[in-house]
């Protein structure tokens, strides 16, 4: 198969929470429907890809990631038919399409799981992980939930416990099982069947969990799950066989992607799942994790890049939706300059960017009260954490109603800023947050040096200014930013500075001028894309 195009190496990704995008039918919840009305958005932005969150048939207990029929659309979203035609519009538009596919754990709904919990010797006993409890009534052993408490839940049926590192009603699927491997590999095929173009793997290194179920040592920490190093319940080597029989599966077809959501593990920890023969990429969180700090960003940059090898390629995150939106993070109160500054970031430095809905016009975490927390962990650990209700609001698209996301109530609250923050305002807006994303896009297809260029960390100031170069054989592309409010000027050999200096972007103003000497100055919370000739 020709798998040279690798479209989601230049590309850049857009992830869809379908339940908050666009609601077609007006029963609050976004839809299929909803996403292709919107498709032109999308293609006007400029993204290559959309990355939808789960839209399989499901109870809904983790919004989707609780799936009970892996080859099927929920009605709540739509149908196959609906999803084929999404397919169609997106290649037209050549957008592709990124399913969510989430096979560490299913709903217990799952007929599997119906048949698996009904006796310990059908056909699918051994799908899903069960042991017996110890001498006296206790727990197989000390592994905890993420979702809060033990990770193991007692059957009454058949007289074992199961185990679940995420809701109760999100029973782990056992990796060990050869027909549940097939069974999984099938589910790749039948949606690259369908055109799909790439998967997203939810919490795939945490397929396998220890063979002989050691107790994972403990530690101190504020939850329980914080109590213990999650050694024997996590990120196991029987992953490697399972990753390299996933991208021969996947090699089968041309041109597909696949990126993992490493779970509980650093750079180094995801690297090791990448490159040839591995996954295409997987998620390292750290730079979503570093506070508003350019040296903090500038060593987080450089850790990924240490940490892969030759073959691997970053993947540059900064939203999502299990976390607390950047603008949110950022504390920017009304003001997008940080935003800006965030968004140059992202799209200049080396990687595949991935951008989380309404992330593009500076979307703020929502206020979810006690009573209309919907996420399960939200509710077990207010206020001690915030729910992931608040990045999850619907997308803002103009002034009308209910942010012209829905004609009738939404299943979660709109941002109260929807009056004016919205996708309208800011396209007709030249500088607008979405301009400047809809800018910096269109300058990565632009310069190949931002795609593939090498990246080139040049340190100033380790609190406030950051600067990198990126550069090919035909092109050198500096870029600056400063995280700081006050000006700065940003200091450069001669070898730089006397060269000519052709402004891309600049997040505040139209016009630079040549540098004085060997310096530059940059205004408060300024970045600069700047082709030196
Ligand atoms: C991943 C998802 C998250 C979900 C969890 C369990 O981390 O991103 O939303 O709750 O897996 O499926």
């Amino acid at each position: 198969m020709d798998n040279s195009n690798q479209w989601w190496k230049d590309g850049v990704i857009y992830q869809i929470y379908p339940c908050s995008f666009a609601d077609s039918n007006g029963d609050g919840v976004g839809d299929l429907q909803g996403i292709i009305t919107h498709l032109d958005y999308l293609e006007e932005l400029g993204v290559d890809a959309i990355w939808l969150s789960p839209v399989y048939p499901s109870p809904m207990v983790d919004f989707g990631y609780d799936v009970s029929d892996y080859c099927g659309i929920d009605p709540l979203f739509g149908s196959l038919d609906d999803f084929d035609i999404l397919i169609r519009e997106a290649h037209s538009r050549k957008i592709r399409v990124i399913m969510d596919l989430v096979l560490n754990h299913s709903s217990d709904q799952h007929p599997w799981f119906l048949e698996s919990r009904s006796s310990s010797d059908n056909p699918y006993s051994d799908w899903y992980i069960w042991r017996d409890g110890k001498p006296g009534g206790k727990r197989p052993n000390n592994w905890s939930s993420w979702f809060g408490g033990w990770a193991w839940e007692y059957d009454e049926g058949r007289g074992q416990y199961y185990y679940h590192m995420f809701g109760k009603l999100q029973p782990e699927l056992n990796w060990r099982n050869p027909q549940l491997r097939e069974a999984m590999m099938e589910i790749f095929r039948f949606w690259m069947d369908r055109c799909v173009d790439g998967f997203r793997l939810d919490v795939f290194n945490q397929y396998f969990k220890d063979a002989r179920f050691r107790d994972n040592p403990q530690k101190l920490g504020l939850r329980k799950f914080d109590r213990q190093t999650h050694i024997y319940d996590t990120d196991q080597p029987e992953m490697k066989g399972a990753v390299e029989e996933i991208r021969q599966v996947t090699d089968a077809y041309p041109e597909r992607y696949v990126v993992g959501e490493s779970f509980l593990v650093g750079p180094e920890g995801a690297a090791k799942y990448m490159g040839d023969g591995k996954l295409h990429a997987a998620f390292n969180f750290e730079l979503l994790n570093c506070p508003w700090d350019a040296g903090r960003m500038q060593a987080a940059l450089q850790r990924w890049e240490n940490a892969l090898g030759e073959d691997a390629w970053p993947t540059l995150v900064l939203n999502n939706h299990d976390n607390k939106r950047s603008s949110s993070r950022y504390r920017t109160g009304e003001n997008d300059d940080r935003n800006k500054a965030a968004a140059v970031l992202l799209l200049t430095a080396r990687g595949t960017p991935y951008l989380y809905y309404g992330e593009e016009i500076g979307m703020r975490n929502i206020h979810v009260p006690y009573s209309q927390i919907q996420d399960p962990p939200g509710k077990r650990y207010f206020p001690l954490f915030p729910t992931r209700d608040a990045c999850r609001s619907p997308m803002q698209w103009d002034n009308s109603p209910q942010s012209g996301f829905s004609s009738s109530a939404p299943w979660m609250t709109v941002h109260p800023d929807f009056p004016y923050r919205n996708a309208a305002a800011q396209r007709d807006d030249p500088e607008s947050l979405y301009n400047v994303y809809r800018k910096l896009i269109a300058l990565r297809k632009e310069h190949k040096a931002l795609q593939e260029g090498l990246y080139m960390p040049l340190t100033f100031e380790p609190k406030t200014l950051m600067a990198y170069l990126r550069q090919t054989k035909d092109e050198m592309i500096l870029v600056a930013i400063n995280f700081g409010r006050k000006p700065v000027r940003l200091f450069l050999g001669s070898d730089l500075a006397g060269k000519t200096w052709n402004l891309l972007l600049s997040t505040r103003r139209e016009k630079l001028e040549q540098p004085q000497g060997n310096a530059i100055r940059l205004l408060g919370n300024e970045a600069l894309v700047v082709d030196l000739d």
